[in-house]
C-alpha cells in the first residue's frame, strides 16, 4: 500500500528530524524540506540510518514560494504539512526582530498560500509554552490566557497562532490546523543517530550541560537562584523530544481522520516542573558524571517558573509521556558521546 505523504518542513531539525523518524515508523511517507539554516546534512544520514531507507529531501528556504510551489507540484500527493522551520533563538530574537517576523510569519503564510493552491487541507503547527508568557497560575492549560510575549520569536509564535485561528474561523474555510504548544524538548533518538546539534555556543540548557560534561565547554552557568521558586532556580517542563515527536503523528492522524474542531490546541509537556538544579542532579546520576556549575546572574526574558497541565493531550491525543527526566538525559548525554569531537567550541 502507498504511504501517506506529508511533507515536514524544518525535517533536518532537532524535533523535525525526530518527528520524521516517528511519521515513517507510523506508516507515513515523510517528505523534507529544509535549507540547513540551523541544522545539517548529517542529519539525514542518520535518518537514512535508523529508518534503512533515505527520505525524499529538498533543499530549499520555505520563504521561497516558487520553490516551495515546486516541491508541492513535483511531490504530487501531500496529504498534510507540518510546519517546524523557524528560527526559535529567543535571545537572537531581540538582535534580529526583522528577521525572526520575516522568517517565522512569513514563511507560514506562504505555506498556507500554497497548501490552499493545492489543496492541502491539515496543518500541524509547531508552537511554544512562550505564547503563555509569565503566567498568573500552574500548571497552564490551553485556556491560560496568553500574555504579551517576552521576545520577538515569542510574538511570531503568537501571531502565527492568531492567523490560523483566522484563517480557520473564516467562511468556507477547508483547512484543519493543530497547533502544538511545545515545552521545553530535550533528549535524542535511543540509537544516538539524530539528537540536538547546536551550531555555536549552545544557548539551551542541555546541550550546555552535556558539553560542560564532555569537557567542551568549562562550567555551566545556572541563570539566576533567587528566583521564588522551592530551590530559587527556574522552573520548566522538560519532556522527552520522542514523546514529542509522537505528539505530531497522531495529530497529522486526528486532522486526516478529521476529528475535532478546524483549529485546536494542545499542551505538549510532561505536567512536571523540574527546576535548573534539579535537572543538574539528575543528570548527575544519570550519567555518572559530577557536573562543573556556578551561578551567575538572571537572563534576561526567563519566565520563573512554568509547566504543562497535558491533560487535554491525554484525553483526546491519547499522548502519553513514556521517560523519566533521568532517561531523557540519558539519552542525551549518550548522544553527546556519540557526537565526539564534532562540536565547535
Ligand atoms: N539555563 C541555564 N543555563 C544555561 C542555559 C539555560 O541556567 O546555560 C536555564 C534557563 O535560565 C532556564 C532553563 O535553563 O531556566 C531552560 O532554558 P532553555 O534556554 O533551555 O529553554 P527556555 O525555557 O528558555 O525555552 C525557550 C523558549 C521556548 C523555546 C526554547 C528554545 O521558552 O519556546 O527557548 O530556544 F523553544
Amino acid at each position: 500500500m502507498e504511504r501517506t505523504k506529508i511533507l515536514v518542513t524544518g525535517g533536518a531539525g532537532y524535533i523535525g528530524s525526530h518527528a520524521v523518524v516517528e511519521l515513517y515508523n507510523a506508516g507515513f511517507q515523510p517528505v523534507l524540506v529544509d535549507n540547513f539554516s540551523n541544522s545539517s546534512e548529517k542529519v539525514l544520514s542518520g535518518i537514512e540510518q535508523i529508518l534503512g531507507t533515505k527520505v525524499p529531501f529538498h533543499n530549499i528556504d520555505c520563504n521561497d514560494a516558487e520553490a516551495m510551489r515546486a516541491v508541492f507540484a513535483e511531490e504530487g500527493s501531500l496529504r498534510g504539512v507540518i510546519h517546524f522551520a523557524a528560527f526559535k533563538a529567543v535571545g537572537e530574537s531581540t538582535q534580529k526582530p526583522l528577521e525572526y517576523y520575516q522568517n517565522n510569519v512569513g514563511s507560514l503564510l506562504t505555506l498556507l498560500q500554497i497548501m490552499r493552491e493545492f489543496g492541502v487541507e491539515a496543518l500541524v503547527f509547531s508552537s511554544s509554552c512562550t505564547v503563555y508568557g509569565i503566567p498568573d497560575a500552574l500548571p497552564v492549560t490551553e485556556q491560560t490566557p496568553t500574555k504579551k510575549a517576552n521576545s520577538p520569536y515569542g510574538a511570531t509564535k503568537q501571531m502565527c497562532e492568531d492567523i490560523l485561528r483566522d484563517v480557520a474561523a473564516a467562511p468556507n474555510n477547508t483547512l484543519r490546523t493543530i497547533l502544538l504548544r511545545y515545552f521545553n524538548p530535550i533528549g535524542a533518538h535511543p540509537s544516538a543517530k539524530i539528537g540536538e546539534l547546536p551550531l555555536g555556543v549552545p544557548q539551551n540548557l542541555i546541550p550546555y550541560v552535556t558539553q560542560t560534561a564532555a569537557g567542551i565547554r568549562e562550567q555551566l552557568t545556572i541563570h539566576g537562584n533567587t528566583y521564588d521558586t522551592p530551590d530559587g532556580t527556574n522552573i520548566r517542563d522538560y519532556v522527552h523530544v520522542v514523546d514529542l515527536a509522537k505528539a505530531h503523528v497522531v495529530a497529522v492522524q486526528r486532522l486526516l481522520e478529521a476529528q475535532g474542531e478546524a483549529v485546536e490546541t494542545f499542551n505538549v509537556g510532561t505536567g512536571r516542573g523540574n527546576s535548573v538544579l534539579e535537572v543538574v542532579q539528575a543528570f548527575e546520576r544519570a550519567s555518572g558524571q559530577k557536573l562543573n556549575y556556578t551561578i551567575g546572574p538572571p537572563r534576561p526574558g526567563d519566565v520563573p517558573a512554568i509547566y504543562a497541565d497535558v491533560t487535554k493531550a491525554t484525553e483526546e491525543l491519547g499522548f502519553q509521556t513514556t521517560s523519566t527526566l533521568e532517561e531523557a538525559l540519558a539519552s542525551a548525554w549518550k548522544w553527546q558521546l556519540s557526537l565526539g569531537g564534532e562540536v565547535k567550541k
